[in-house]
């Protein structure tokens, strides 16, 4: 490496800011079109940059890895990297890194977005005024039009309590909702804080009036939402994801809104991304659809840029990056160009 900039392939554009900070460190090449690379591109550029930046849809399987010979670091522009093989990179000494924390908030909030506005149905209230649904009932109101869900003393179920679960928990506290989670670890200081009960998955699904998911996508997660889990839930229930569309079993789902045995969805992730607008869920009232935003905030994502900046930096100065997924990665090769 002595005498050479190390390079680094940038898959999407990302705030100038955190570019020129990249920049005075490493050579820098950006795709600047709206989509992603081609999986030719990813490999290409794999096998011949010393650094990646990658966003969820650019699939950095282990072809991808073995074929990228100076390939040292993978900084993920996202919490979550479920496109990546994290085991096959550790094996081969390439470091990983997240954008944890500065996409809470964004996150958290968005979540509530998608619960209110399932809970008090506004997309379809929003429909119904500009279509003319609402002249043509030739009345201003009327005791059931689009009647809603109340929050206040309700219960909300926390799947995966995380970051982001914990500040959804939080914010659902000032709505006066009873808190109740599920997670593979309890956390005791959080239930006294907010006065929480832990429980196994099924029985929150008893018994919550919101069930919102925050866990990662892995084996044990995919389609942990399946018909078992909804045909528990209650009939007056709302269902978010703002986490990853394959937590859910979609069909499972599906059949569910379409045969109201729960009272609505929220999902901002998909198991297809981009869904398609013809989409049986595009045909139901009681969902509302967002096109995976929940970290779209200005805030949001140029904190996860400057945090690809940190940790790229970190690496070039044989620094553990402040944001390293695969931690063992270390004893393999140490952080640096060398
Ligand atoms: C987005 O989905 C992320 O994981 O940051
Ligand atoms: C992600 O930031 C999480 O821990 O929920």
């Amino acid at each position: 490496m002595s005498g050479r900039r190390p390079k680094v392939f940038i898959s999407r554009e990302l705030f100038d800011e955190a570019i020129n900070r990249i920049k005075q460190y490493y050579d820098v090449e950006i795709w600047d079109k709206y989509y992603e690379p081609p999986r030719e591109v990813i490999i290409e550029k794999a096998s011949k940059y010393d650094a990646l930046v990658t966003l969820l849809a650019d699939k950095i399987d282990c072809q991808v890895i073995e074929n990228a010979k100076s390939l040292r670091i993978i900084a993920q522009y996202a919490v979550g990297f479920d496109n990546i093989d994290i085991e096959c990179a550790t094996r081969h000494g390439i470091y990983v890194t997240n954008t944890p924390g500065v996409l809470t908030e964004a996150t958290a909030e968005l979540t509530w977005a998608l619960i209110l506005a399932a809970a008090r149905r506004i997309v379809e209230a929003d429909k119904f005024v500009r279509s003319g649904g609402w002249r043509d009932t030739k009345t201003a109101w009327h005791p059931k039009m689009m009647l809603g869900i109340e929050l206040k003393d309700k219960i909300l179920g926390v799947i995966g309590l995380g970051r982001i679960g914990s500040r959804v928990a939080e914010i659902g506290k000032a709505f006066g909702m009873k808190i109740v989670y599920y997670d593979i670890v309890r956390n005791e200081e959080f239930e006294r804080k907010y006065q929480a009960e832990y429980m196994d998955l099924y029985k929150l699904a008893e018994v919550s009036d919101v069930v919102t998911i925050h866990t990662p996508l892995t084996k044990e997660t995919y389609h942990l939402i399946d018909e078992r889990f909804l045909n528990k839930m209650k009939k007056t229930a709302i269902l978010v994801n703002t986490a990853r569309g394959a937590v859910v079993d979609t069909e499972a789902l599906l059949k569910a809104l379409r045969e109201k045995r729960i009272f609505a969805a929220g999902l901002d992730v998909f198991e297809q991304e981009p869904l398609p607008p013809d989409h049986p869920l595009t045909s139901l009232d009681n969902v509302v659809l967002a096109p995976h935003i929940g970290s779209a905030t200005y805030e949001a994502r140029l904190g996860m840029a400057n945090l690809v900046a940190d940790n790229l930096i970190a690496f070039y100065n044989k620094q553990i990056p402040p944001t390293l997924v695969n931690k063992e990665v270390v004893k393999i090769r140490p952080p640096g160009f060398d």
